[in-house]
């Protein structure tokens, strides 16, 4: 049977389309699913920015930053096919004459090519302009409900605190229905994540001791070696606390910590989430310091955009509990920050000591407790450390790994995360975006975090580039007996 190409005939309406991530993500995953012969036909690319310059000069520019990204395999028969799909809209995200001409070129590009009148709507402009631009969607009728479907894909940061996230839903939802919205977070997609739940599901050893009478704590790590870059002026409005944990690292923790669904659909899985995300234990003032570590690498104030004296923190680490049967007492330890000593992210199951002692007749601790550590990235695969005998001898205990490293055996080409995003919003299928109410028990959470680090700049530790984080975040884990970073 010919295989369905995953981008069935649409038009892709990208707000933003001079910026930074369509630039770096989304044009170049267009392009490598135009290789794979994933772009069906009737599917094609409209362009939306203020910039008031030709398709041929975007083109040149997109051209050129997919060359960045492909290198040697860039391939000018690929480009030529992906050129024919683009056009390119100006358009002030205000001006309402401007709507009414982009309203034209669909309807003349719906004709032309056969995109059956579907419309995936990207916002991928600054968020500042996502209600304006969804009002007027509406109001210009840049769709026809009675011709095809609409969708829209939203980029984070889905607000910057509760209130201004439920103020953007409400505005997003009077144009569509929450069924209609993807509201991408990129980890979502990334292999080993979405690994978990299989990794539960499809065998027998893990699931029925996946929880506090097995499991000791768990934590979930995401690094990065890079500083702020060219981002400061956005980065330290947000901090860490925004950019990394009310998205990225509450969503690895629901998918981790989710009662897996009987049947296993993207409504009940997300419905699942959510009720992790609703149990995350909110934390007392008085308490914090405890249970929270902030960080600022040295040099971040003299980053471009970066305000002098800011105490914004680009480096967290929080011991969350969970009010949930299955969970109940086990500590989730997040770690995540910029200007690190290494761009990593893993998830590391850490099982309890077995009881008793080992070893034919002899008392003998044992000190390795048993750990499922999923590597996210650089590397991806599973790593099942064990306790076996050191050969020669009948009681002295090796700790050893079994290592499957999955971009070791299968290549290093596994799809990007906007490869298969683009691909599931034009399927249809939310099993890898985040629902409303995920969004919004996430920013209840993390909210609390937010204000206790406005109130508290003095809290704030410095930590040295390419470090591995202030010391006082190595001693959230290691006072405790048994446990380290890992
Ligand atoms: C983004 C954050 O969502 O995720 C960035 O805004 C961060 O600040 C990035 O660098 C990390 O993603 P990844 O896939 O490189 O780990």
């Amino acid at each position: 049977m010919k295989k369905q190409p995953s981008m069935e005939a649409c038009l892709m309406i990208i707000f933003g389309a001079t910026g930074d991530l369509t630039f770096r993500k989304l044009i170049p995953a267009l392009y490598q699913l135009e290789k794979k012969k994933e772009l069906g036909n009737g599917f094609g690319v409209v362009a939306v920015a203020r910039k008031p310059i030709s398709l041929k000069a975007y083109l040149q520019k997109a051209k050129e930053r997919v060359k960045t990204h492909t290198g040697e395999d860039f391939e000018e028969s690929v480009w030529e096919d992906l050129k024919e799909r683009i056009r390119y809209q100006p358009l002030e995200f205000s001006n309402e004459n401007d709507y009414e001409s982009l309203n034209e070129t669909l309807s003349n590009l719906d004709q032309k090519i056969g995109a059956r009148g579907n419309r995936l709507f990207y916002m991928a402009a600054s968020p500042k302009y996502f209600e304006e631009i969804s009002r007027h969607i509406k109001k210009k009728d840049l769709y026809n409900e009675k011709q095809g479907w609409k969708r829209l894909m939203v980029e984070k940061p889905f607000g910057r605190d509760l209130i201004s996230a439920q103020k953007l839903n409400q505005a997003l939802t009077k144009v569509f229905q929450e069924e209609e919205i993807f509201r991408v977070d990129h980890y979502l997609m990334k292999e080993m994540v979405q690994d978990l739940i299989m990794i539960r599901a499809a065998n027998q050893i893990f699931e029925p001791t996946w929880n506090r009478e097995h499991i000791d704590h768990v934590q979930i790590i995401s690094t990065e070696s890079e500083g702020v870059g060219t981002r400061g002026e956005y980065y330290d409005q947000a901090g860490v606390l925004r950019d990394m944990v009310q998205n990225h690292m509450l969503q690895m923790l629901a998918l981790t910590a989710v009662e897996l669904p009987g049947n296993l659909t993207a409504k009940n899985l997300r419905e699942e989430k959510n009720k992790i995300l609703q149990s995350l234990i909110p934390f007392k003032e008085d308490s914090l310091e405890e249970q929270m570590v902030l960080g600022q690498y040295q040099g971040y104030r003299e980053e471009p955009g970066v305000a002098e004296n800011t105490s914004t923190e680009t480096y967290a680490a929080i011991r969350v509990f969970l009010n949930h049967p299955r969970w109940l007492g086990v500590p989730f330890y997040l770690k995540t920050g910029k200007g690190l000593k290494e761009k990593a992210a893993r998830i590391v199951i850490q099982y309890r000591l077995p009881m008793g002692s080992c070893c034919l007749g002899k008392t003998k601790e044992i000190e390795e407790p048993n750990r499922l550590t999923l590597n996210i990235q650089p590397l991806e695969g599973v790593v099942l450390s064990f306790n076996t005998k050191q050969p020669g001898t009948l009681d002295t205990i090796l700790p050893v790994n079994m290592d499957f490293c999955q971009n070791c055996l299968i290549g290093m080409n596994t799809p990007e995360a906007y490869e298969k995003l683009l691909g599931d919003a034009a399927k249809g299928d939310q099993t890898s975006f985040t629902h409303w109410k995920e969004v919004e028990a996430s920013w209840k959470w993390t909210d609390t975090l937010i204000d206790w680090a406005g109130k508290h700049p003095e809290k704030i530790k410095f930590y040295e580039k390419g470090s591995q984080g202030p010391p006082e975040a190595i001693n959230l884990v290691h006072r405790e007996p048994g446990r380290k970073w890992l």
